[in-house]
């Protein structure tokens, strides 16, 4: 079970990296302006779901992977704790429903009383979310979210593995596999990049796909194939 541990009141790594933040926001925003493709997690992301999904953007930032993964068909819940991103992710995507939440607070409480699902098919923590939480909560935050994942739902995870963005931490695969583990969750998958390359130790971005402990993969049929 999830517990509030005194790391889930310490800041964040992203709240701690102060003016250096703002640029992600601007820099997206630029990108999408110039017609630039924003989407290949969200094509992943796509992948992995049933059809019509729900699915949960936990740390959505300026709310660029959520709303792809909307204009795909599915219903998307986005979370993240910082004010002026959620308010940037509310003027450009309207139509997307953001909660302003830290994930290591993430209970299904908090979204069932706004009115939002407490089970996804799916949830992506893309972006270096994950090297970007309060230090020592990456297990809790994994905790809270296998909480909020259907049976035979995933996780999928991306982030980079040298230190960059600013502030963040240097996050070994094998060592956030071993958190994943300690949550009660499983590797399923793990991959280079979002257009599949192979992981190899050493790359400098790890997408992860998770899968609760104990579940097996099985087809689910939705999709015919020869
Ligand atoms: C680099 S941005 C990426 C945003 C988005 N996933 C994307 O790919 O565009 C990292 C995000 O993680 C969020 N974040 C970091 N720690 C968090 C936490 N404990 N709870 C909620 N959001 C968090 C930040 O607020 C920020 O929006």
């Amino acid at each position: 079970m999830p517990d509030d541990s005194s790391a889930a009141i310490r800041p964040t790594r992203w709240e701690q990296a102060g003016v250096g933040r703002r640029g992600y926001g601007e820099k997206f925003a630029g990108l999408i302006r110039a017609g630039k493709d924003v989407e290949g997690e969200a094509r992943l992301a796509d992948a992995l779901a049933p059809r019509a999904a729900t699915i949960l953007d936990a740390g959505s930032g300026m709310g660029r992977v959520g709303a792809a993964l909307q204009r795909r068909g599915h219903r998307v819940i986005g979370v993240d704790l910082d004010e002026e991103l959620v308010a940037q992710s509310r003027s450009t995507y309207p139509e997307l429903p953001v909660v302003q939440a830290r994930l290591d607070h993430l209970a299904p409480e908090v979204l069932h009383e706004r009115g939002f699902p407490t089970a996804y098919d799916l949830i992506v923590v893309v972006g270096n979310v994950m090297i970007l939480l309060a230090d020592g909560t990456e297990q809790l935050v994994l905790r809270r979210l296998r909480a909020l994942l259907v049976p035979g739902g995933r996780i999928l995870v991306g982030f980079h593995t040298n230190a960059w963005p600013a502030n963040s931490r240097t996050y070994h695969p094998d060592d956030f596999v071993a958190d994943a583990r300690a949550a009660g969750l499983d590797l399923e998958q793990r991959f280079a990049s979002y257009d599949l390359l192979p992981y190899v130790a050493g790359t400098d971005y790890v997408v992860t796909v998770l899968r609760r402990s104990g579940e097996s993969a099985s087809p689910s049929g939705a999709t015919e194939a020869v």
